[in-house]
């Protein structure tokens, strides 16, 4: 049974305590900046292993160590369980940041230890862990071959399917993530504010919206890009476009540079399908880039 120490015992490193204990990984150690954090990832994981504010003191009886300190900290932590030589030869060592690589973790690698980098992609929002939050979501791998062989096991384990990335393109994958998520956050604020300023009730914008965008996920799933794409843009409806923007303008002002922007980068798309016609798509990028049309 492979052990595990987990170092930084917040939100993700609980969860990590709790389901690795549940997958049949046996607990070596929990360390954290404060001795509360140790002790709550020590009981979730229902055992007695030892806990401790300085992490070389739980990682030498670790085959795991899961480094799950806030980004800012992974280097130094690092640095720090190699200088106490914290880690035992092969000990697979994996941080869990989305927009770093394993070679944050250089100074363990020169220690012998076998580094990469385990993204779970969910949001880990509060160290309540009754709910399995690993299950069905992707995770991104990378590293030294032994780590992403274990980093894919262990993601398997716990019921997430693993992917592996390249290390030195890692940046790219977590903008691709950024944008996917958070960015989704941006344009749902946008079409809340527009139906909003149309005069329905704010309490029932979203659930108005949610079908249209769950519909739209589906058809992106089924036809693809540009495939999924309809609307006036896709059908070269020029004047639509312009009446939007009229009214943007007068009722929600502040609401018109995102609509245009992302108005623009529809058009490509729009092209791409190949039934937008040039003198069209013309106009459409006329009246998406000039303020005052
Ligand atoms: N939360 C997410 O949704 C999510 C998703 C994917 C990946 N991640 C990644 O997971 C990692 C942890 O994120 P998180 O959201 O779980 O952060 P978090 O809730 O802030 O937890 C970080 C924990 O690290 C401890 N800590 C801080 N500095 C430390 C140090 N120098 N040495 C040891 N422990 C230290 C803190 O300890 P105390 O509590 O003891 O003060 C805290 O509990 C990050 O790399 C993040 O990018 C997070």
């Amino acid at each position: 049974m492979k052990k595990y120490a987990i170092v930084g015992c917040g939100r993700l490193g609980t969860a990590l305590a709790r389901y690795m204990a549940d997958a049949g990984y046996s607990p070596a150690g929990f360390a954290s900046r404060g001795l509360a954090s140790a002790k709550r990832a020590a009981a979730v994981s229902g055992s007695d292993a030892p806990v401790s504010l300085l992490p070389w003191e739980v990682t030498p009886g670790a085959d795991i160590v899961m480094i799950t300190t806030p980004d800012g900290a992974i280097r130094e932590t690092a640095e720090k369980i190699a200088e106490y030589q914290g880690v035992k030869k092969d000990t697979v060592v994996l941080h869990c940041s989305g927009a770093h690589a394993s070679t944050e973790l250089e100074a363990l690698r020169r220690c012998g230890a076998k580094t990469g980098s385990l993204h779970p992609l969910q949001s880990f929002a509060a160290e309540n862990v009754e709910k399995n939050p690993f299950v069905g979501i992707m995770a991104a791998v990378e590293g030294e071959p032994e780590a992403v062989k274990t980093a894919r096991s262990l993601a398997e384990n716990l019921g997430a399917g693993p992917f592996e990335i390249q290390t030195d393109k890692k940046m790219l994958y977590h903008a691709s993530a950024v944008v996917a998520s958070n960015y989704m956050v941006t344009l749902m604020n946008l079409a809340l504010q527009l139906i909003i300023a149309s005069g329905v009730p704010a309490s029932r914008g979203f659930a108005i919206l949610k079908p249209l965008v769950q519909g739209t996920l589906s058809n992106i799933e089924r036809a693809g890009i540009p495939g999924a794409l309809t609307g006036p843009i896709a059908r070269g409806d020029v004047e639509t476009v312009r009446d939007h923007i009229s009214e943007i303008s007068a009722k929600a002002p502040t609401r018109l540079e995102l609509y245009r922007l992302i108005g623009k980068h529809t058009i490509e798309i729009a092209e791409a399908r190949g039934d937008l016609t040039g003198e069209a798509a013309g106009e459409l990028k006329k009246l998406l880039s000039e303020p005052d049309r």
